[in-house]
């Protein structure tokens, strides 16, 4: 048996079910959606909202904890809250949507027989026997509204009911107010839509300090690997793909019976998840990018997410003198840098102190990649000669 859990002491934390007790970077944003639903409930009245951003930019987390926060929060103006969250992408339906949300007040219909409408009353009856606040969040909306909802206009218009409010939030990716009919839109204006932006490279690394303090083994990280994982998932500021990442770097290590999870496990973890690299994308780099590739990967399997670019420089200088080939000029080893960076292979990065430039490999392991390269650099070698 492996000796589980070495690394990964609370995995479930990592899971996507898992709902983060606090989220990093979005503490405005739910402060603003709590006051705002926290005042209308007293009052008796609903707040709609439509959330959107991009993939992993936190939308469903921020809904849950919302739902969550406003439920433990107790009554408002003498009523309990309850959250109940729909996932619609497999129940893109006025009719499948509303059969959950009359299980969520305790009434079960069939499916057959009764109009949205009838069953929207029902759903009020129901509500009426247990009267409570409702916050009812829909995630994934995009294709219910497309298809010409009336549920939305219908759940914006309960207010009459005098058994609490409902509030409505739809989440998408996409901003919705377009898709939406004239008549629903108007519960949408300007204080009512919300665009969550994607996460930046400091966010994503405040975000993956975050998980994993709560699913790590304490000193089996540090922040230079956060950093690395994040500048990977950057380019989206996806925080699920950051969380993915970093479940499998811990796992990369755990298999390695590492007790610390390094750079070489993050590559590993990319490498699985995205391979990128194909071994024939080396076959169409210069000599020149084969070798300052290999000066790279050699640095960073001994340690390191990145090099500063002057070391890598030397190395790479120490390394035409092994191979034989004659000195290469400090532009054209910056060229040469450049195209790798757009080949997609490293990564360019001012260094902390600002003058010095990081230069950084995150698709595979670089001690694989070494191999690699050292074996077409041989067999180039070898035609030349
Ligand atoms: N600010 C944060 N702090 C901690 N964890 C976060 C934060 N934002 C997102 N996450 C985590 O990142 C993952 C992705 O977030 P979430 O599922 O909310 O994204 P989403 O915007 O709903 O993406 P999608 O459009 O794919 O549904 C989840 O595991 C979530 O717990
Ligand atoms: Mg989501």
């Amino acid at each position: 048996m492996s000796p589980a859990g070495r690394i990964l002491l609370h995995e479930e934390t990592l899971e996507p079910s898992y709902l983060p007790p606090k989220l990093v970077h979005r503490e405005k944003e739910l402060a603003l959606l709590l006051k705002r639903d926290r005042e209308a409930f007293q009052k008796g009245l609903s707040y709609h909202l439509l959330l959107h951003g991009g993939v992993g930019s936190g939308k469903t987390a921020l809904a849950r904890r919302l739902g969550s926060d406003l439920e433990r929060g107790g009554r408002l103006g003498q009523l309990p809250v309850r959250a109940v969250y729909i996932n619609c992408w497999r129940r893109a339906s006025d009719r499948t949507v509303m059969l959950d949300l009359l299980r969520s007040v305790h009434v079960s219909l069939p499916d057959r027989g009764y109009s949205l409408s009838e069953m929207h009353d029902v759903f009020e009856q129901g509500l009426r026997r247990n009267p409570q606040h409702l916050l009812v969040l829909l995630d994934e909306a995009s294709a219910l509204v497309k298809q010409e909802t009336k549920l939305v206009y219908l759940l914006t218009r309960s207010q009459e009911v005098e058994l609490g409010s409902i509030s409505l939030v739809l989440i998408a990716v996409e901003d919705l107010f377009p898709y939406l009919d004239p008549a629903s839109r108007s519960s949408f204006g300007v204080t009512h839509r919300l665009f969550l932006a994607p996460y930046d490279r400091e966010s994503l690394t405040d975000i993956l300090e975050a998980r994993a303090t709560l699913a790590l083994r304490p000193g089996s990280f540090d922040r230079d690997v956060l950093e690395q994982i994040a500048r990977i998932a950057a380019p989206n500021g996806d925080a699920r793909f950051a969380l993915e990442l970093l479940s499998g770097a811990a796992h990369a290590a755990e298999d390695a019976d590492s007790d610390t999870l390094t750079p070489e496990h993050v590559r590993r973890s990319k490498g699985s998840l995205l391979p990128t690299v194909a071994e024939s994308q080396l076959e169409s780099l210069s000599t020149n990018e084969l070798g300052v590739l290999l000066a790279l990967t050699r640095s960073l399997k001994r340690k390191g997410t990145s090099v500063a670019s002057q070391k890598l420089r030397a190395t790479h200088a120490a390394l035409l003198d092994e191979l034989g080939g004659s000195p290469m000029s400090r532009t054209t080893f910056w060229r040469t840098l450049k195209e790798l960076e757009r080949d997609g292979l490293v990564t360019l990065d001012t260094g902390p102190s600002g003058e010095s430039n990081q230069v950084g490999m995150d698709e595979m392991p670089a001690s694989f990649l070494t191999t690699l390269l050292e074996e077409r650099l041989g067999q180039s070698r070898g035609r030349k000669a």
